[in-house]
């Protein structure tokens, strides 16, 4: 057990997620006791990965829904961190098409929801809440290349508001930064610590056994799954023509890093590779000849080289070490995970 963990009980949201699961094993394996969250316990799906969990450390299990007021006030109350993993995020199986009360409205008071819990709580040390670099790049895409983007940057909600209609990364992207914003004002107006963590998009195996967001956009080049495929495009599009990833464990270590640092705080990008879906292609086809790897699927608008590049510069500048930093590294993972998750053939 670390010395900061000493069975410190802990607070994840959404924990049969695909970011959560892997944040709880490594919590978990840290010695820290789990209090997570699932909207529907009673679904054999939703609970499957916490079983071999169970036997890492203590985990409790608690309905929460982010649309109800006071649902998380269980789940959080004695903890000293909390971790907001859980969001509406548009997936694979997504019905609604009122993608600004579902994503949007539903961020921004989802997250609100679960600071009030923690401020009831009056045990919470510090708020770890996960947004997206989705907050981060999106905007009027810049002229040239070369453009290293930080903490100080933000998604440009004009622009994304002035598009006919609004899209699922459009609408991601606004959630993120109105969740942030309305997160820190309720922090500043309670007297919560709260650190914001921005992660790129992220690969590589975790404990979830079903997988509907990065995962299965990644893979989407070997598996030629259309709808994936577009999701990936888009979120190079959106990106600013750029194709940031980061390896879950490399991600998880960062959050657990920001909740334990006592100097940490305001917002921190997480990502160790700036690369494009033309270099993911490429990697792929010559890595992995036995699948037929997508990239007659790439037109000349997809570059080869990004155009901008997020910079972890400040996580690093604190002391935070990324272990995976190759797409060699970090794929290698994320093929195995697929194949057992049956995404990817054997
Ligand atoms: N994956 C990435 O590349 C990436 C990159 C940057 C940031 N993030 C952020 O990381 C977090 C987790 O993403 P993920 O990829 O792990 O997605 P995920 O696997 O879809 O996990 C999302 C979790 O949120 C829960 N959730 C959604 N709506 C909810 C509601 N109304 N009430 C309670 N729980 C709700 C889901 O529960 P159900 O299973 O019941 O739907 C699920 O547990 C999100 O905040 C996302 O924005 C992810």
């Amino acid at each position: 057990m670390s010395s900061e963990a000493e069975r410190k009980t802990v607070c994840v949201t959404g924990g049969n997620g695909y970011v959560a699961s892997a944040l709880i094993k490594m919590l978990l394996e840290k010695g820290y006791a789990i209090n997570t969250t699932v909207r529907d316990p009673s679904n054999p799906e939703k609970v499957a990965g916490f079983k071999a969990m169970e036997k890492l450390g203590p985990l409790k299990v608690f309905r929460a829904n982010l649309e109800d007021e006071g649902s998380f006030d269980e789940a959080v109350a004695g903890c000293h961190y909390a971790f907001l993993v859980a969001a509406p995020v548009y997936d694979k199986s997504h019905k609604s098409d009122d993608l600004e009360l579902e994503i949007v409205q539903g961020g921004v008071q989802g997250t609100l929801n679960v600071m009030r819990s923690c401020a009831r709580a009056g045990t919470v040390k510090r708020v770890i809440f996960t947004s997206s670099t989705a907050a981060v790049s999106s905007r009027r895409p810049l002229e040239g290349d070369g453009h290293v983007l930080d903490e100080s940057c933000w998604s440009d909600i004009e622009y994304l508001r002035s598009m006919e209609k609004l899209s699922p990364t459009q609408a991601y992207s606004i959630s993120k930064v109105l969740s942030e914003r309305e997160a820190t004002k309720f922090a500043e107006e309670n007297g919560l610590s709260l650190v914001t963590l921005c992660p790129v998009v992220t690969v590589g195996k975790s404990p979830a056994v079903r997988v509907d967001t990065s995962v299965p956009a990644c893979l989407s080049l070997i598996t030629g799954d259309e709808q994936m495929l577009n999701i990936l495009k888009g979120i190079e599009r959106a990106s600013g023509w750029s194709m940031p990833i980061v390896h879950i464990d490399d991600l998880c270590a960062a959050e657990i890093f920001v909740a334990e640092k006592e100097s940490a705080s305001g917002r921190y990008i997480c990502g160790s590779l700036n690369t494009t879906v033309t270099e993911i292609a490429g990697f792929l086809a010559n890595k992995y000849p036995q699948y037929n790897v997508r990239c007659d699927c790439l037109d000349e608008s997809h570059p080869e080289k990004p155009t901008i590049s997020l910079s972890s510069a400040k996580l690093v500048g604190e002391g935070f070490e990324f272990k995976y930093k190759t797409l060699d590294e970090m794929y290698d993972d994320l093929v195995a995970y697929g194949r057992e998750l049956g995404l990817v053939p054997n």
